[in-house]
């Protein structure tokens, strides 16, 4: 189906503050409580109803909507809106009892049981034409409320069921195969299935990639990302007519999971069907630094929703519960961490949820309302966000300003990140975060974009791991430099086509000949084994055998099992520069290359950049956000919005906190 061809306006005025609203859950004096401390956090809207279907419709074609209408029109007294859920999300008891057919299954075999939530397969009709009833029923019901603005189809698809590897499922993918590759000879000379004795005599014959006993056929695997991908997309489709049909005027959307951590679904090509894109995004206490990986999942939404401003939908106002360990926000962090995300293209601020439950799998998870109730710092800290969120509300519909632009694709994410490589050490966005950390440091922006966004406005690009790249992609890049840019490509960049068949002749196959090199051989390293360059830096995880034919060496090894061999390499082309980097380097080199590249290209940048310092324009606005520990100065001349500072040059921002100026330049 096309695209909706209207354009719809953002459904909230300002900077709205929101969260999920799981009413369901409390006595209905309580609901009359949180309509007036939502009043006094400022809360702008809720999503409501997520998780209702089995309360709604408590046994099959018999509904029960008399609590809901309550809940909607005491919101709608309060002057809260409401992003209204289809609550389809996870189907009640009654139906999975009497459709065990719809539970999702495992790549090896195993049923996925109710008892907690999403059990159900993307591409099971019984599932479909259930979901589709309630969603109908929904629109009919509550389209013309005067609380409800917008549609919120499902929730977090695939979250938790990516992948269904059911026979349902299984004869899904085979119509989809059908679709792609017409002739089952087009499908086994894409998956080079000459290899192994796996030619297919006819499509009745695929599985979907379940359980084997070695490394399954790598292009199988990846249609089969493309398939799951899209058969989710798919159900998120069959929703939207649903409700276009009846509501044409409501703007449709659901809550993406745009992070490196994730990479379930392509979201290049599910964000032309939203009418707005919405994220939920949590901070991972696992990761090394979770608020650069923060950055790095705002600047990727933006990419996905194509520059346009985006709904946060989901976050934390403090701990979550899912990790093994799960810390609380320190006082101030709140506060830093929702501008982060409205810095970066968030024209809402949206949490999961309001009042912590008190039963539940999501019981220890923070709320606005913690256990402890209003009377308690973090409900006071919630407000005041409220309160900052008012005064900063004409950022809204700003453009994020970007001079660099790193290129990411989900399908060479996929590819990427299967087994049987030279080396397991290599993961697709791992080497698009560090980059983005080091350009991020310097007080650069940049947008995290697909290959074949228009490149012509950036100063400089990074290609980071791109494994998988068409050729369109790659004479792209090539015209881009031609023209003037500056690009860097780090290693195992441009290796397959969308086939995941290598380009022969030398790596890195699509860019081989815009860098001016030509290897013949990997030379992966062991975990923990480093090198070092003749410019003193360390790197570690991989070398090539790597020949710079036109191109300038800029750094060679000294030892390891390459010494003399070049690492980095430099070409100029036409009026632009192509980088080649063969190795990962350490953090610090990372950062002083980083520096010299966004210099050489003239990349908008901090003269004098300072840890934990976070600097993002949005139109005439300037976000400082300093988490670091010393205060510091950046030149700004006009108003801060947060404290109403005229500003005469320059602003102060002292640790742990952020000013938002209104620029008169
Ligand atoms: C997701 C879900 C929510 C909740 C949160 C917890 O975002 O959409 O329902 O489970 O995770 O972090």
């Amino acid at each position: 189906m096309p695209a909706r061809p209207k354009a719809f306006e953002f459904p909230f005025s300002g900077v709205a503050m929101g969260c999920d609203y799981n009413p369901e859950q409390w006595d209905p004096d309580v609901w009359r409580e949180d309509v007036a401390l939502m009043r006094e956090a400022r809360v702008g809207f809720v999503t409501l109803g997520v998780f209702s279907w089995a309360l709604l419709e408590p046994t099959e074609d018999e509904y029960d909507f008399a609590w809901f209408d309550e809940v909607l029109g005491l919101l709608h007294e309060g002057g809260i809106a409401v992003d209204l859920a289809t609550a389809t999300a996870s189907p009640p008891p009654w139906l999975t009892k009497a459709h065990p057919e719809i539970l999702p299954v495992d790549a090896e075999g195993r049923t996925l049981w109710p008892g907690s939530r999403q059990s159900w397969c993307p591409s099971s009709p019984v599932f479909r034409e259930h979901a589709l009833q309630l969603v109908g029923e929904m629109a009919r019901r509550y389209g013309s409320h005067p609380a409800v603005r917008m549609w919120h189809v499902s929730n977090e698809l695939g979250c938790h069921i990516v992948r269904c590897y059911c026979d349902e499922s299984a004869a899904a993918f085979r119509r989809w195969l059908t679709g792609r590759y017409g002739a089952i000879a087009n499908l086994n000379e894409a998956w080079g299935t000459a290899f192994w004795s796996q030619r297919y005599s006819s499509f009745d014959e695929v599985l979907p990639p379940r359980l084997t006993p070695s490394f399954s056929n790598p292009t199988h695997e990846l249609d089969f990302s493309r398939f799951s991908s899209e058969a989710l997309l798919d159900y998120y489709r069959a929703e939207r007519t649903v409700l276009r049909t009846l509501t044409p005027d409501l703007p449709v959307t659901t809550n993406l999971m745009v992070n490196p951590r994730q990479s379930g679904q392509d979201y290049f090509r599910w964000a032309p069907e939203l009418d707005l894109v919405a994220q939920d995004h949590y901070l991972d206490a696992r990761l090394p630094r979770p608020r650069a990986e923060q950055a790095f999942s705002d600047d990727l939404t933006r990419g996905v929703a194509g520059g346009k401003p985006w709904m946060l939908m989901e976050s934390a106002t403090s701990a979550v519960n899912w990790q093994p360990v799960n810390p609380a926000k320190k006082p101030g962090e709140l506060l830093l961490d929702s501008l982060r995300h409205v810095a970066r293209g968030a024209d809402t601020v949206g949490f999961f949820q309001w009042r912590a439950s008190k039963a539940g799998a999501e019981k220890y998870h923070s709320a606005l309302v913690p256990h402890a109730g209003p009377d308690s710092a973090r409900f006071r800290e919630v407000a005041a966000l409220g309160d900052a969120l008012l005064k900063i509300g004409e950022v809204a519909g700003s453009p994020v300003e970007a001079d660099v632009a790193l290129l990411v694709d989900w399908e060479s994410w996929w590819a990427c990140d299967l087994g049987s490589h030279p080396s397991c050490q290599v993961r697709a966005m791992d080497a698009a975060l560090r980059w983005h950390r080091a350009v991020t440091e310097l007080g650069a922006t940049a947008d995290v974009v697909h290959p074949s966004a228009d490149l012509s406005g950036y100063r400089l690009v990074v290609v980071p791991t791109l494994y998988l790249c068409t050729d369109a992609a790659a004479e792209a890049l090539e015209a881009y430099v031609r023209g003037g840019g500056h690009v860097l490509v780090t290693y195992f960049s441009g290796i397959v086509d969308e086939r995941d068949h290598v380009r022969l002749g030398g790596y890195p196959g699509a860019f081989r000949e815009l860098l001016g090199v030509r290897t013949e051989e990997f030379a992966p390293l062991r975990a923990g084994e480093t090198v070092t360059l003749d410019d003193g830096s360390t790197a570690d995880v991989w070398t090539e055998v790597l020949e710079a034919r036109d191109a300038e060496v800029i750094a060679r090894y000294t030892d390891g099992p390459l010494p003399g061999t070049p690492a980095l390499t430099r070409r100029a082309v036409g009026d632009g520069v192509a980088w080649y980097l063969a190795t990962w380097l350490d953090d610090d080199a990372t950062a002083a290359l980083a520096e010299r590249l966004t210099r050489e290209a003239g990349v908008s940048r901090l003269d004098a950049p300072q840890p934990g310092l976070e600097v993002v324009r949005r139109g005439r606005y300037l976000f400082v956000l300093n988490r670091g520990d010393q205060a510091a100065t950046v030149p700004a001349r006009g108003t801060d919005l947060l404290s109403g500072d005229v500003l005469d040059g320059e602003v102060e921002v002292a640790a742990g906190t952020a000013a938002v100026v209104r620029t008169e330049d």
